[in-house]
């Protein structure tokens, strides 16, 4: 159909649409679609939910459901870089605290915070599938594994 859906661009639209072609039901790309606009647009409003969900022929709560799900769909506003602390059982044991606290010392924000220079969001994440390698996280789509002091030093340099 020729239908205007004018919170997504012609760009978001078509990659969108490259992904229907070869699936089995519009739906079935819910992840894909919430990827390619969050891509463009570093996070996913409700407008732009709103919008996926028409054209995957969904409806918004069932779209929001599986963004929710998904940890790396952000529907709040985000730094250019995301950095996910893995906040499970095992990660919690091997020192999840500490290393809160001392990335929060870091960045000067606390979890779920955005820096004011906007370089970094601060989130919790649920088990990353990594624990034998625990305490990890994410900076951006990079996973660290077994950190410790010196390595948030390292990746926080550049702010120090
Ligand atoms: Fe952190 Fe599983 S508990 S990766």
């Amino acid at each position: 159909s020729s239908q205007i859906i004018p919170s997504l661009s012609a760009a978001e639209l078509a990659d969108i649409d490259a992904e229907i072609s070869h699936a089995p039901y519009k739906a079935a790309v819910a992840i894909d679609a919430l990827k390619i606009v969050q891509s463009y647009r570093g996070w996913v409003s409700d407008e732009s939910l709103k919008a996926i969900a028409q054209h995957l022929e969904m409806s918004p709560a069932e779209l929001d459901g599986i963004a929710t799900f998904y940890n790396l769909i952000f529907r709040q506003p985000v730094g250019e870089q995301v950095i996910l602390l893995c906040n499970s059982v095992t990660c919690w044991i091997k020192g999840y605290e500490q290393i809160r606290e001392q990335i929060s010392q870091h960045l000067g924000v606390g979890l779920g915070e955005t820096t004011t220079d906007k370089a970094y969001t601060f989130l919790p994440v649920t088990c990353l599938g990594a624990c034998d390698k625990a305490p990890v996280m994410m900076v951006g789509d990079e996973l660290h594994e077994h950190i410790d002091r010196n390595d948030l030093t390292q990746i926080f340099r550049s702010r120090e």
